[in-house]
């Protein structure tokens, strides 16, 4: 995860049994690059020492605010700002409320109120605690407030028999969580100059001149692919099918029915630096579309339709000569099933770069759904990225795909 190579996380300890997962987290961070600092309640220190957590911050771990050498040496202004992104874990009912009050009577909840850098919180409580209409305020105060969560998630809890909504994320998650959450914070200008094409949306393929074959698509997550990438200052065009969306600020939207036309508002829109296929085109055509209404009727035969398959349009750019193609490839795989494996074997048989994969089976709601929960699957390996709102997505991907191509072709 190159994205959190030297970020400085200062990782807040709450006091909950699920502090000790922080000790796995605190390791992961280290080994990816980043530098971890550690603020401990004073519950925290009831379930894992500050010696255990400062041998793997290497690190000081701070634990008063009225500590004057801690204050002195660095201060609880100066440690809320030096760090690139604050995380709270494990996040107990009682510290979100302390964070939704605005208290401010220890370190940890004075860092969270003096702070200007993004916050993500993973929760851990009793299940019944989280379903709290207390806790249920606190969370939606702090969402409204901008602060990220990842988790809790279901399970088994450490109590014997209590079972439920309440379990911290594994520090995997939590990992995947915070390089989201660095990826996608915006670089501004980081794709000045550089073209990136984007299609969007599903394609209409006509059986007659009123019906039509279409895949389910509301065209969100590739429009705010495409408006991520402007606001970074590249040079967009969208190909979009027919969706209800507005055309995003600062874009060039190219408007296409069917497969075939995006396929050739695709081809003329290169050359790209960066290409993301977003859209969901629809696999068939009609081959024999009927240029009237075909009318039904008590006598006539039911319609047969001979489907053909279309140009698959990300394949076809992915395996461009090396001189036409875009320096990075990126297709989208929505699944019902297996949604990794399948992704694995699409970005094979695509030859795309990355794969961004989603169960866009009907129980997620993703489909026309503002939220998304991805994987990004890449030749180093699949990175889980937690639920988030498809702007969200699209900055963090957006970002992480300016990242990739200035280290690897050089222009910033
Ligand atoms: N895609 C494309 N042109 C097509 C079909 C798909 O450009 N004719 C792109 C999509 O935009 C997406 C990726 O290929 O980025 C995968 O699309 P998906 O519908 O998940 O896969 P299919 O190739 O249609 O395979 P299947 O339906 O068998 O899962």
């Amino acid at each position: 995860m190159a994205q959190l190579n030297k970020q400085r996380i200062l990782l807040i300890i709450g006091g909950g049994i699920a502090a000790y997962k922080c000790l796995e987290l605190i390791r992961r961070l280290r080994d990816h690059g980043a530098s971890v600092r550690c603020v401990m309640t004073r519950a925290a220190q009831q379930f894992v020492t500050p010696l255990s957590v400062g041998a793997l911050s290497n690190e000081r771990v701070l634990t008063d605010l009225f500590d004057l050498d801690d204050e002195r040496e660095i201060g609880h202004i100066r440690l809320s700002r030096d760090a690139d992104l604050i995380v709270v874990a494990p996040a107990t009912a009682d510290l979100l409320a302390k964070m939704a009050g605005g208290h401010a009577a220890d370190l940890a909840t004075a860092v969270l109120m003096a702070t200007d850098k993004a916050i993500l919180v993973a929760p851990a409580m009793n299940p019944l605690m989280w379903s709290h209409a207390a806790t249920r305020r606190n969370v939606a105060l702090l969402q409204a407030d901008g602060i990220h969560f990842v988790g809790p998630n279901a399970g088994e809890m450490a109590e014997r028999g209590e079972a439920g909504v309440g379990r911290m994320a594994e520090p995997a998650e939590i990992l995947a969580a915070i390089a989201a959450q660095l990826a996608g914070r915006v670089i501004a200008g980081a794709l000045a100059g550089r073209r990136v094409l984007v299609t969007a949306g599903p394609t209409h393929e006509p059986i007659d001149p009123v019906r039509y074959i279409v895949n389910r698509s509301s065209g969100k997550q590739g429009y705010a692919i495409a408006a991520a990438a402007a606001a970074l200052g590249a040079d967009v065009t969208l190909v979009s099918g027919p969706v209800g969306l507005a055309d995003p600020s600062g874009v060039r939207v190219v408007r296409v029915e069917t497969a075939a036309q995006m396929l050739a508002a695709t081809t003329a829109a290169l050359p790209a630096d960066l290409a993301i296929f977003a859209a969901a085109v629809a696999d068939w055509r009609v081959a024999n579309a009927a240029d009237e209404k075909i009318k039904k009727g008590a006598k006539a035969p039911l319609p047969k339709l001979d489907l053909v398959e279309n140009p698959d349009i990300l394949k076809t750019i992915a395996h461009l000569p090396p001189s036409q193609r875009p320096s990075l490839v990126i297709g989208f795989a929505a699944e019902t099933e297996n949604v990794i494996e399948h992704a694995r074997k699409k970005r094979k048989s695509k030859g795309c770069d990355w794969i961004v994969a989603n169960d866009v089976s009907p129980e997620t709601g993703i489909m026309g759904g503002n939220r998304n929960t991805v994987h990004i699957v890449t030749a180093d390996g699949v990175e889980d990225w937690p639920e988030m709102d498809k702007d969200k997505v699209a900055e963090a991907l957006v970002a992480r795909a300016a990242a990739h191509l200035a280290a690897t072709t050089g222009k910033a």
